[in-house]
């Protein structure tokens, strides 16, 4: 038999350590990993001679707007963001224009996705005022409910405990996680200053958010998790409390590795809620991704227009772009030698899998999916200017990182192939993707 594609001569990742190794793709699948000598006949072959083999990066946390907000970014900018950032999967946070909440504004995002896209997209649903008025017709097609308790998607709603409760209530009942964006908070002023803006986004209100939902969990059941945690405090309530599967949590990059303190300039390039915190929680974040109490990496890809960002910091959008930076800083790490290929390969890949149940993928291994991200190792430095997202302004800009995404295959669709989107949009990847 003949595969489709033979990926050849490349370091796939066994045991721990890159291995030189060919990867066969058939019908969308791997069909298996050869040693060099008993590879399959292929239709095509391609030469991955020093570069590395990965399972696709899977973002679970992006927000690619789209519909009213495609001056931000839509889901054609955002996808080939995702494709050339090594990315092959993204799931979409309902905080859009018009936001997810129903079976109307679902579907037309659906359908603009399906149109656009270059790699797979799932999506989250809010909820409604009244939490009976869930449409459960919606449920195969959502990976998740999303919650902002601080800036709630209805304007006005409080997240008390008994709404708390009624939304833990829709997760148990439907099997699926709810997110959590862990910040308290209600009506407030703008802030007039630096701090009086970090005061009304601190680590106390974090955590106390977080203690909030989870009391709750513990009384109603439902999966919970954690979105973007960043401080300190919060790793060690979650390490409390961590229960695999019911209670996970994610980090951002620039959570990872960037401080407040890094930034003197008064542009709004590294405002984003939660806010950078300290090296303290820099450390903490690191440390709690090492041992598991923090499970994967999700951007929080959260793009603005160019004016909006570069307006003075209290003026400024709250977000960065991040679907072209996370594996390149994430794989650095590794070839750095402060995260072990394994680290890698859970937090970015298999992980986010994990916790979203998408069973075939996440993994590079024979029976899974094809999507897979090929990586060259070279030194080069972070520049927005050359992102494909519509947002341009990243906190990381002039940063060195080691490794380079040269080739997205999606679905066994060679998607991206250095600079080049060879096809699409709509066709690689499965819009919406959904729980296998
Ligand atoms: O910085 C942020 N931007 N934090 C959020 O929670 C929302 C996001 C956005 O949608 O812009
Ligand atoms: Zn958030
Ligand atoms: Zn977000």
């Amino acid at each position: 038999m003949s595969v489709d594609y033979l990926l050849k001569n490349g370091l796939v990742i066994v045991e721990g350590a890159p291995t030189r190794k060919a990867v066969a793709l058939h019908l969308g699948k791997i069909e298996g990993i050869y040693s060099p000598g008993s590879e399959p006949p292929a239709q095509q072959v391609i030469d991955c001679e020093d570069l590395y083999i990965l399972p696709g990066a899977i973002d679970i946390h992006v927000h690619l707007r789209d519909l009213n907000n495609s001056d931000k970014e839509d889901f054609e900018t955002g996808t080939r963001a995702a494709a050339a950032g090594g990315v092959t999967t993204v799931v979409d946070m309902p905080n859009s224009n018009p936001p997810t909440l129903d079976r109307d504004s679902l579907a037309e995002k659906v359908d603009s996705a399906k149109e656009k896209r270059f790699v797979n997209v799932g999506f989250y649903s809010g909820i409604q005022r009244n939490t009976s008025d869930f449409d459960a017709q919606i449920v195969p097609d959502i990976l998740g409910f999303k919650v902002y308790p601080h800036s709630p998607i209805i304007k006005d709603t409080s997240y008390n405990q008994k709404r708390i409760r009624a939304c833990l209530k829709l997760s148990e009942e439907h099997d699926i996680p709810l997110l959590l964006h862990p910040e308290t908070g209600g009506k407030r002023s703008a802030p007039k200053t630096l701090d009086a803006f970090l005061m009304q986004h601190t680590c106390e209100s974090e955590e106390d958010s977080i203690q909030q939902f989870l009391a709750a969990q513990s009384e109603i059941g439902g999966r919970l998790h954690i979105c973007h945690v960043s401080c300190a405090s919060s790793v060690r309530t979650i390490e409390k409390h961590r229960a695999e599967d019911l209670l996970t949590a994610e980090v951002a990059p620039h959570h990872l590795f960037l401080a407040g303190g890094d930034f003197t300039h008064p542009d709004g390039a590294s405002k984003m809620l939660p806010p950078l915190r300290s090296p303290y929680d820099n450390k903490a974040l690191q440390k709690a991704l090492h041992q598991c109490v923090i499970d994967c990496v999700a951007s929080d890809h959260a793009p603005h227009t160019e004016q909006e960002k570069r307006a003075t910091f209290l003026e400024a959008s709250s977000g960065i772009p991040g679907l072209e930076t996370t594996v390149p800083l994430m794989l650095t790490e590794v070839l750095e030698g402060r995260l072990s290929w394994v680290e890698y390969l859970r937090c970015c890949c298999s992980a986010p899998a994990h916790i979203l149940k998408l069973g075939s993928k996440g993994v590079l291994a024979k029976g899974y999916d094809a999507d897979i991200c090929i990586v060259k190792k070279e030194e080069s430095v972070i520049c927005g200017a050359f992102f494909n997202s519509k947002a341009k302004v990243t906190p990381f800009e002039g940063r060195r990182v080691l490794a380079t995404p040269v080739m997205t295959l999606v679905g066994g669709d060679l998607v991206y192939n250095y600079g080049q989107f060879l096809i699409g949009p709509g066709v690689a990847g499965r819009v919406p993707v959904r729980k296998t």
